[in-house]
C-alpha cells in the first residue's frame, strides 16, 4: 500500500541523493515529510524504510528526552542533537509520535514552546542533506504552524488499508515469516476479504493475527500455519479500531476536514 507516498518519496530520493546536481538545475534540498494518520498503519514502518531506500542512517530525536531540569539546559540538548545529526549527513532524522512531545504547547509549558520554536527555525532555515520525518497519531493538538508550507514538504495521512492492501500486508507478514514463500494452502486474498471494512483492520492487526496464527500452530505440534488457523484467528480478533472507536472516528473527522493528501491511492 501507501503508494502516493512511495512515488512521492521516489522522487525526493532522486534529488537527496544528487544534491549537486539537483542544485545546478535550481533545485532545493528537500526538507522532509510529515506522516499523520491512524495507529498501526505504517507511519513508523514507513520512517524506516527510508532510511533504508534513500541508503543513509536513522537518527531518531526523542524530544521528551532533550528535557532537562536547569534553565536553557533543554535548548541545548537540542542544539547538541542537531550538530550530531549535522555531522552525519546525509542523513535521515525521524522524530516519532511528535504530537506527544509537543504535547504541553499553549498549556504554560515554557521549555516545550521555546523547543518548538527553536526546531521550527531550524527547520526552515537547514541547507544541510538531513531529511526530518516527523510522524503522528493525532493531529488535533498539533499547532497549527506545523502543518504550514515551507516547513515539511509534504504532509501525507495514512488510513485503515482497503481489501488490497490487506491482502498484500497479509503476504508480506507471511512471507517474512515462512522463508520469503506462503505456507502451502494459505490464501491472502480469502484472508483480506474475511476482514470486513467497517472494522477497519490496521497493519498492525494483521501482523498480530499472523504472528498469533503461527504461535497457535507451532504449540500444536510444531506444524506450519494453515489457512483455517489464520481464519479462526480472525473470528475470534477484534479490529483495534473497534476497541476505541470514538476516539479514532474523531481523529478522522479531523483529518479529513484538514484536506491532507492521501498515503495510498
Ligand atoms: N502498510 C503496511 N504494510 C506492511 N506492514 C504494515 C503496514 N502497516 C502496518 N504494518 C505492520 O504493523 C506494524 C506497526 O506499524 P507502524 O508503522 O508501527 O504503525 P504506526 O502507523 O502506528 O507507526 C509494522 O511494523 C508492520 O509490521
Ligand atoms: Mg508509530
Amino acid at each position: 500500500g501507501l503508494e502516493n507516498l512511495k512515488e512521492y518519496l521516489q522522487n525526493n530520493k532522486a534529488v537527496f541523493n544528487n544534491p549537486g546536481i539537483a542544485a545546478s538545475h535550481g533545485i532545493d534540498m528537500p526538507a522532509g515529510v510529515m506522516i499523520v494518520g491512524m495507529p498501526g498503519c505504517g507511519k513508523s514502518l514507513t520512517a524506516k524504510c527510508i532510511s533504508k531506500e534513500f541508503g543513509v542512517p536513522l537518527l531518531r530525536l526523542d524530544i521528551g528526552r532533550l528535557m532537562g531540569k536547569y534553565v536553557g539546559e533543554s535548548e541545548e540538548n537540542l542544539r547538541k542533537a542537531i550538530r550530531v545529526a549535522e555531522a552525519t549527513t546525509p542523513c535521515i532524522l525521524w522524530i516519532d509520535e511528535i504530537e506527544k512531545a509537543f504535547a504541553g504547547l499553549g498549556s504554560g509549558g515554557e521549555v516545550t514552546t521555546r523547543l518548538f520554536g527553536q526546531f521550527l527555525t531550524w527547520m526552515q532555515e537547514k541547507k544541510s542533506a538531513i531529511y526530518v520525518v516527523a510522524t503522528a497519531n493525532d493531529i488535533s493538538n498539533l499547532p497549527p504552524e506545523f502543518l504550514r508550507r515551507g516547513r515539511f514538504d509534504e504532509i501525507f495521512q495514512v488510513r485503515f488499508p482497503n481489501i488490497k492492501e490487506r491482502e498484500a500486508i497479509f503476504k508480506i507478514q507471511l512471507e517474512k515469516r515462512n522463508g520469503k514463500r506462503l505456507p502451502d494452502g494459505v490464501d491472502p486474498h480469502a484472508l483480506a476479504a474475511m476482514l470486513k471494512d467497517q472494522d477497519n483492520y490496521s497493519g498492525a492487526d494483521i501482523e498480530s493475527i499472523v504472528k498469533e496464527a503461527m504461535k497457535r500452530a507451532f504449540v500444536d505440534g510444531q506444524r506450519k500455519v494453515t489457512q483455517q488457523d489464520l481464519q479462526e484467528i480472525i473470528r475470534n480478533t477484534k479490529s483495534s479500531y473497534q476497541s476505541q472507536k470514538e476516539k479514532l472516528d474523531k481523529m478522522l473527522e479531523k483529518l479529513n476536514s484538514l484536506g491532507v493528501k492521501p498515503a495510498s491511492r
